[in-house]
Order: structure tokens, then sequence, then C-alpha cells
């Protein structure tokens, strides 16, 4: 069993258009699919959860598309958030969510707050996230750190950067998994992507089930990791 699974959740797009719907039907869908995979990681009890939700490259996307992104966020938090209190769900962001509409941060902020004491499983949503950014970011943190005299160069190591990262407090990432097919990591979680071992399906996101999911897990659970040993 895995601690910490990822998820770059993609497909939505191509879901819409095979059903000649609107793309904004792809995500709505889309939506229902994380409802489904967050219930079964809670009741796999895996530690923590990461999931793309939107790229710091997606605001290259029409306004209309990335309104109706926010809109189902903004109303994904309204509407699971109890749930989340009730199951032990904590929820954590990572990316620059404080760049979103005011009314979202401070949903995601109250969220956050109510669910903060559940240990259960962590959820981390990220959101205008980049890998790149995020490691920029944590080297200037680290940079602040030394310019101000509380971290000297040489106590620079990989766990001091790894505390500097927006995942700081969770688990390594154990497995990743994109759907849709495509075969990249397109700016997720590149440090911690190190070790995780990489698992494609073609199945685009609103169609990932529980059972996916499950196969995912089976299949990571017959691999052998090395992690450079032999
Ligand atoms: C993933 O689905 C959702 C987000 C990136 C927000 P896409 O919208 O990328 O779907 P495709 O890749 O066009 O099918
Ligand atoms: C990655 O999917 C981002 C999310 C799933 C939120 P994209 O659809 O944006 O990635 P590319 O453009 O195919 O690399
Ligand atoms: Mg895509």
């Amino acid at each position: 069993m895995p601690r910490h699974v990822a998820i770059i959740m993609d497909g939505n797009g191509r879901w819409a258009k095979q059903r000649h719907l609107p793309r904004a039907m792809g995500h709505r869908r889309g939506v229902e699919a994380v409802r489904e995979i967050v219930r079964a990681a809670g009741d796999m009890g895996l530690e923590a959860l990461t999931l793309y939700a939107f790229s710091s490259e997606n605001w290259k996307r029409p306004a209309q598309e990335v309104g109706d992104l926010m809109g189902l966020l903004k109303h994904f938090i309204v509407a699971d958030i109890d749930e989340f209190v009730e199951n032990g769900v904590r929820l954590k962001v990572i990316g620059r969510y404080r760049e979103l509409a005011p009314d979202i941060v401070a949903l995601i902020d109250d969220a956050v707050a109510r669910t903060s004491e559940n240990s259960r499983t962590t959820l981390a949503v990220a959101l205008n996230y980049g890998a790149q950014d995020e490691l920029v970011r944590a080297t200037s943190a680290i940079a602040a750190r030394v310019a101000e005299g509380s971290l000297a160069p040489a106590d620079i190591d990989t766990d001091a950067f790894a505390d500097a990262l927006d995942t700081a407090d969770m688990p390594p990432l154990d497995l990743l998994i994109r759907t849709s097919g495509e075969q990249r990591l397109s700016n997720f979680l590149l440090w911690q992507c190190a070790y995780a071992e990489l698992w494609f399906t073609d199945t685009l996101w609103p169609d990932f089930s529980r059972a996916h999911f499950a196969q995912a897990l089976a299949e990571y659970a017959a691999r052998e990791r090395r992690f450079g040993g032999r």
C-alpha cells in the first residue's frame, strides 16, 4: 500500500468531445470522479492524495473555460467541506492559490482551517500549481534564511530543501497516476517524483473509477522498488 498517491487528472475535454458535449460538462463529470476517488482514498486509509486540479499553465485556456473551472472549484469546496470534516480528511492546497479570486481564497482558507485537526487522510489539491514555480519559491525561501543568517549554505541538504516545498508536511510520493493516455509530467511534482512509481492509463478522467484506482494500487503493490539499490 502506498502512503502517498498523486494524480494528474487529464482528459475531461476529450471525454466531452467524444460525446459532443461542451468541455464544461467534461469538467463537471471530472468533479464527480474526484469525489469518488477521495472517498475511496479515505476508505482505504491512504495517508495522502495529491490531485492536480489547475496548473500554472492552465491560465492559457480561454477565459470561459477558466471561469467554468473556477466555478466548479468553488462549488466543490462548498458542497464537500462537511463530508471532509466528517470523514477525517485534512484539506491542503499546494501552488500559488492566493492568486485566485478573493472569494475562492477565503473559501479555501476556511475549509483548510476547518479540517486542520483531521488526520485520517490528507487531500492536497494543486491549484495554480507549477513544479518549477514551487522549486523557485523554495529556493527563494532558503535564500532568505541564508541572508538573515538562520541557515548556513553548508546546511542546505535534500531534507532542508524538501522542507521548503509546498509538500513539506506530506509523506514521500510513492505513486503518480496520469489518466487520458498522455505520458508526461506537465510541470507536476518534479522534485517529489524522484523515486515515485509512474502509472499511466488511457482511461479519461471522468471515467476513472474506484476500480481503476484499485487496479493502479494493485499494480503498484506488485512492483519492486529499488531506490538505486539492487
Ligand atoms: C483535465 O482535463 C482538467 C484540467 C486540466 C483542468 P483537460 O481539460 O486537460 O482535458 P483534455 O486533455 O483536453 O482532454
Ligand atoms: C495537466 O493537464 C494539468 C491538470 C491536470 C490540472 P494539461 O491537460 O494541462 O497538460 P498538457 O497541456 O496536456 O501537458
Ligand atoms: Mg489535458
